[in-house]
C-alpha cells in the first residue's frame, strides 16, 4: 500500500544554507483555505518517543521543516532505524529501540538550529551510560543550556559545554536518580528534558513548573500508553514504563498558522480558513490575542488527533485596537509575539512586557524584530524585557534582515503586507526550519 523507503536524513543547518533574499510587495488582501505543516512541537516528541517505545510506530504529517528533520539524524545517529513513505503526507516509520536502548553514536550529532532537539535529546541521553556530543548551528550555538544542564546534573549526569553553558554539550550519561524539579523559567524544553529523563529511573520525577506551558510530551507520553500524573502545574512520570509502538498523526502547526491568521487579521477584506491546526488549549492564546486586536475568529475542534485536539480556524479582518500582553500571557504566546508585533503596525499598537525569553530564542527575537520594524518605518521602541509598538503610520517598506531565525522572516513578511514600498528580507530562506512552504502559500492567499 504505501512504499516506506529508508531515508538520506538531512541535518537542519545543511538544508536551507545559501543565502536568498525575498521582497515581498505590499498586500490588499488575503483570502482562501491553506493547510499549514505539520506541528513542529508534536512532531520531535512523537519522533523521541517513538525512538524509544517498543515496535515499529509510524508518524503522518510529520513536520517537513529543518529542525525536525534534525531530531530524525540525531535519532538515526543513535541507531533507530527511520524510514520515510514517497506519499504526500510524509508519514515516518521508525523501529524503536526499546526504553534505554539507543546506540552510542559514531560521531556527534548536529541539532541545526534547533533549540528542542538539544534540551529534549539531553535528558534522553542523560539516561543513557555512553557519552554523545550535540552541536548545533551559530544560532543555536549562542543559547543557554544551563537550564538543562543543572536539573540533569542534579540526576547524575555529567555534562561539558562551551563557556556560559553554550552548545556544543558532551553529555555523560549514566546511571540516574529521580528528581523533584522547580524551574525559574517556565519552559516546555525543560520540563521535558526532565521527564524524558525520569522516564528512564526507577521512582518517580515530577516537574512543578512556575507557569503552564504546552503540555504535548504529557499528552506524547499517554499517547504511547505511559500518561504522567499531572496535579495542577505538577507533572510526574514514574520510572521503568515501557512505551508501547504507536500509528499516529501530527497535527498542522498553530504557530505556522498564525502567519497567514494574521495577513487575515491585518488586511481589510481578508478571509482565511486553516484546516488540520492543532488546537491545543495551552497552545491556542493566539486565537484570543487576535480576538483582542480586532479580528474576527471562528476555531472549532473536529477531532481530538491522539489525545491533541485538532480542528478549523478562520480569521476575517476586523477594525483594529491597542493591546497590552501581560507577563503572565507571555508563555502561552512566546512564539507568536514576533508575529503580533507585526500585526500591530497594521494599526492597533502593542506593548508587551516580562518577555525577556525572548532575546534568547533563535535570535534576540526583541532587537531583531524592533530593529526590523524600526527599518521598514514603525514608530518601536525596544525594554530589556519587551517591546511598544506605536500605531502612528504606516509602514514604508525597506530592507531587513532576518537574523538567522525563521519566525522572524515570516514577521518581517506579514508587516510587509502593509507597508507602501516593497520590502528586502535577507536570509528569507531559514523559513525552512519550520515552515517551508511559506512564501508559496503566502503568494497563494493574495488576493
Ligand atoms: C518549545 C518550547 C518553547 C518554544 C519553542 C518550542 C517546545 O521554548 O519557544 O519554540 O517544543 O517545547 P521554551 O521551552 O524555551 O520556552
Amino acid at each position: 500500500m504505501c512504499a516506506f523507503s529508508t531515508i538520506a536524513l538531512e541535518t537542519g543547518s545543511s538544508c536551507y544554507s545559501e543565502r536568498v533574499p525575498q521582497v515581498i510587495a505590499p498586500g490588499r488582501a488575503v483570502r482562501g483555505r491553506i493547510q499549514v505543516p505539520g506541528d513542529k512541537s508534536i512532531s520531535h516528541r512523537y519522533a523521541i518517543l517513538a525512538a524509544l517505545a517498543d515496535g515499529r510506530s509510524t508518524i503522518a504529517n510529520y513536520a517537513p521543516g529543518a529542525d525536525c528533520q534534525s531530531t530524525l539524524g540525531c535519532l538515526a545517529g543513535l541507531g533507530v532505524a527511520i524510514e520515510r513513505d514517497a506519499g504526500p503526507d510524509g508519514r515516518l516509520a521508525m523501529t524503536g529501540r526499546g526504553l534505554g536502548g539507543l546506540r552510542p553514536p559514531v560521531a556527534p550529532l548536529d541539532c541545526g538550529n534547533s533549540g528542542t532537539t538539544m534540551r529534549l535529546l539531553s535528558g534522553v541521553l542523560a539516561a543513557h551510560p555512553f557519552t554523545t556530543t550535540l552541536f548545533g548551528d551559530a544560532s543555536l550555538s549562542r543559547r543557554p543550556m544551563r537550564r538543562v544542564i543543572a536539573p540533569l546534573t542534579e540526576m547524575g549526569a555529567r555534562f561539558e559545554a562551551a563557556p556560559g553553558d553554550r552548545p556544543p554539550l558532551v553529555v555523560h550519561g549514566g546511571h540516574l536518580h529521580t528528581l523533584h524539579f522547580q524551574p525559574d523559567v517556565p519552559s516546555a524544553q525543560v520540563k521535558s528534558a526532565v521527564l524524558l529523563a525520569g522516564l528512564h529511573v526507577p521512582g518517580t520525577t515530577s516537574v512543578t513548573e512556575p507557569a503552564v506551558t504546552r503540555d504535548h510530551t504529557e499528552r506524547a507520553l499517554a499517547a504511547f500508553g505511559a500518561p504522567p500524573a499531572v496535579e495542577g502545574r505538577r507533572v510526574s512520570v514514574t520510572g521503568g514504563r515501557r512505551l508501547e509502538a504507536r500509528d499516529l498523526r501530527v497535527p498542522g502547526d498553530i504557530s505556522s498558522a498564525a502567519f497567514p491568521a494574521v495577513a487575515a487579521a491585518a488586511l481589510p477584506g481578508s478571509d482565511v480558513t486553516i484546516d488540520g491546526v492543532g488546537l491545543n488549549p495551552s497552545r491556542a492564546a493566539i486565537l484570543d490575542l487576535l480576538r483582542r486586536f480586532g479580528a474576527l475568529v471562528d476555531a472549532q475542534v473536529t477531532e481530538q488527533g491522539a489525545g491533541e485536539p485538532v480542528g478549523e480556524i478562520r480569521v476575517r479582518h476586523g477594525r483594529l485596537v491597542a493591546v497590552e500582553i501581560l507577563p503572565e500571557e507571555v508563555p502561552e504566546i512566546i512564539d507568536e509575539l514576533p508575529v503580533l508585533a507585526a500585526l500591530a503596525t497594521f494599526g492597533g499598537g502593542v506593548t508587551v512586557s516580562g518577555a525577556g525569553e525572548l532575546r534568547v530564542k533563535e535570535s534576540d527575537r526583541i532587537s531583531a524584530l524592533v530593529g526590523g520594524l524600526r527599518a521598514m518605518g514603525a514608530d518601536a521602541e525596544e525594554r530589556p524585557d519587551g517591546f511598544t509598538i506605536r500605531p502612528t503610520r504606516p509602514l514604508t517598506g525597506g530592507a531587513v534582515d532576518a537574523h538567522g531565525d525563521h519566525r522572524l522572516a515570516m514577521a518581517f513578511a506579514i508587516a510587509a503586507l502593509g507597508a507602501t514600498g516593497p520590502t528586502t528580507i535577507a536570509g528569507a530562506e531559514v523559513v525552512a526550519v519550520s515552515y517551508p512552504g511559506f512564501f508559496t502559500d503566502l503568494d497563494h492567499l493574495r488576493a
